[in-house]
């Protein structure tokens, strides 16, 4: 079962397990809105596994729109674990790196492991932490998966679908080189919650990382793309983010390490240079 089903990875997901062949109910917001407990209880039956893809994700949004924020990301994932616990389903539901604040005490940042402290900069990242606790508590033995910057590169909103556009035009653009983080790409990360719906990771913590390999700024993830198309990476200035003040504070880093989830049983998903490549080359095709 899939939540949030016309989102970016709901989406995604549910069109590769179909694929797959495998038995799939995919549920869009006015389908099944987790913020109603008593949805839960009737949708959920034993045996199902219940995949969260449902979340509030607007990272600006969700400074002024707190209630909804929490009602998404910490109540509905709460009431979907409950109902999973009562009835005998699984869960794995999905979570953020901006759990992390990147400040590393003037020490040199290291990509982040599922068992280092969080401490969420944002009103999002905090109702996203909210969540992971929630569905722990009610369902041990759920599995929080934390992603990263997510893209498909395809011709929606995206961070890279974005940037694909900006690159066909001719203008120069502003884009900040100090927010560091893991480019994941869709389909990468839905091969990894497929592992997990199979039962193969078994992380310590109940949280497991999956992003792309490496670490890059915006700016450097943009110029990336530039050059993917073809276009001159040269139009892209480099600036702080002091230089475009937003309402929520992002972390300067928050790269995902996949070394504890690996020995958890997750195979590591590739590089983000390698990801960036194989998503731009899926744009491309007609
Ligand atoms: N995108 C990223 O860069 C990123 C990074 C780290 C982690 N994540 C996490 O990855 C997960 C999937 O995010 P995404 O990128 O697929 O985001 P998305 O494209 O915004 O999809 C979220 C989906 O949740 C749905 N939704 C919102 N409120 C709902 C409710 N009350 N009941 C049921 N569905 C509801 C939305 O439906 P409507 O549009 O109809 O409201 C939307 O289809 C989330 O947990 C997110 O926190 C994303």
């Amino acid at each position: 079962m899939i939540t949030g089903a016309g989102g970016q990875v709901g989406s995604f997901l549910a069109a590769e397990a179909t694929r797959q062949g495998r038995d799939v109910l995919a549920l869009t917001s006015s389908q099944w809105d987790i913020t109603d407990p008593a949805l839960a209880e009737q949708v959920v039956h034993s045996g199902d596994v219940v995949v969260n893809c449902a979340a509030y994700t607007n990272v600006d949004g969700a400074e002024s729109d707190q209630a909804r924020a929490h009602a998404v990301n910490a109540a509905g994932p709460q009431y979907i674990a409950q109902a999973c616990a009562r009835a005998g389903a699984r869960m794995v539901h999905i979570s953020t790196d901006y759990v992390f604040d990147g400040d590393f005490g003037g020490a040199a940042p290291h990509p982040y492991e599922p068992s280092d402290e969080t401490r969420p900069l944002s009103v999002y990242g905090q109702t996203k932490l909210s969540g992971e606790q929630a569905v722990l508590a009610a369902l041990p033995q759920a599995v929080v998966v934390r992603t990263a910057w997510v893209y498909t590169g395809g011709d929606g909103k995206d961070f890279v679908a974005a940037m694909r556009r900006v690159a066909a035009g001719d203008q120069a653009i502003d884009m900040v080189d100090d927010q560091i983080g893991s480019p994941t790409y869709v389909g990468d990360l839905v091969g990894a919650l497929l592992e997990v719906v199979d039962g193969r990771v078994h992380p310590p913590t109940g949280i497991a990382h999956a992003a792309n390999g490496g670490e890059v700024s915006r700016f450097g993830q943009t110029r990336a793309v530039f050059e993917g198309v073809g276009a001159d990476p040269e139009r892209i200035r480099p600036v702080s983010s002091d230089h475009n003040p937003r309402p929520a504070a992002r972390p300067a880093y928050s790269a995902l390490s996949s070394r504890e989830s690996a020995q958890a049983g997750l195979t590591p998903l590739p590089p983000w240079q390698d990801a960036l490549a194989r998503a731009l080359e899926a744009a491309s095709r007609p």
